[in-house]
């Protein structure tokens, strides 16, 4: 069913994990119960901060059972497309001010065979998507400004999932929240329509806790957003 989050999905961003230890920690996480894993990729220039690259990302793709979902911080990405899809992205997500030719930055990843998404900035407008929607498989909606974990969550930002649901018209375009997400802000997303909570700190902490930790957080962001879904209970 197109735009309905009965079922959200938990993507814990490594961001927070422990990096000395890629590989356990994403066996823990997905030992742990989460459904996608989230691959911050930042640049240091189109984001205040750094991160890592195409090779780690192929070194860590063995590890991770279920759906990685890479999300680039970096300008342009339109020359390493191809090297995040060989590493094994499932998803690849870039942000337009960093693409001025988005329509042809989001062909290329689709001719690549992975799903193409689009991150839009706390201040960015959703009308910078209106004329691609046909190329997107996922939107995600920064929830703090990007570039690290840990930030306060924006509330500014909740109606705007609301208006890209009704954007979307009947499109299967997932929408992911990315930034602030705990048990106290994910109903709010979830209420107005998010399909995947990316959650860094909520879920990992400072990093190389147990598997029984890590399942504990996400029981805890996933049973908060269920409870307003749909009725369904958490
Ligand atoms: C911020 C990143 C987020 C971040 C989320 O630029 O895109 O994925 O890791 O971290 P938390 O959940 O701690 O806000
Ligand atoms: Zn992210």
């Amino acid at each position: 069913m197109s735009n309905k989050n009965a079922s959200i999905k938990i993507s814990p961003s490594i961001l927070s994990a422990d990096f000395a230890q890629l590989g356990n920690e994403i066996r823990a996480i997905e030992s742990a119960g989460c459904d996608w894993v989230h691959v911050d990729v930042m640049d240091n220039h189109y984001v205040p901060n750094l991160t890592i690259g195409p090779d780690v990302c192929k070194w860590i793709r063995p590890h991770i059972k279920t759906v990685m979902d890479v999300h680039l911080m970096i300008e342009p990405a339109d020359a390493l497309l191809g090297a995040f899809a060989k590493a094994g992205a499932d998803y690849i997500s870039v942000h337009p001010e960093a693409h001025p030719h988005l329509d042809r930055t989001l062909q290329v990843i689709a001719g690549l065979g992975v799903k193409a998404g689009v991150a839009l900035n706390p201040s960015t407008p959703i009308n910078v998507i209106e004329n691609v929607l046909d190329r997107l498989d996922l939107v995600i909606v920064m929830s703090v400004n990007p570039g690290f974990g840990g930030q306060s969550f924006l509330h500014s930002q909740i109606q705007k999932i609301r208006d890209l649901k009704t954007m979307f018209g009947g499109r299967d375009i997932l929408i992911e929240v990315d930034g602030g997400i705990k048990p106290s802000t994910a109903p709010l997303v979830a209420e107005a329509g998010a399909d995947v909570l990316v959650a860094g700190s909520a879920v990992f902490g400072k990093g190389a806790q147990s598997e029984d930790v890590y399942a504990a957080n996400i029981k805890a962001i996933r049973d908060a957003a269920n409870r307003v879904i749909n009725g369904a209970m958490g």
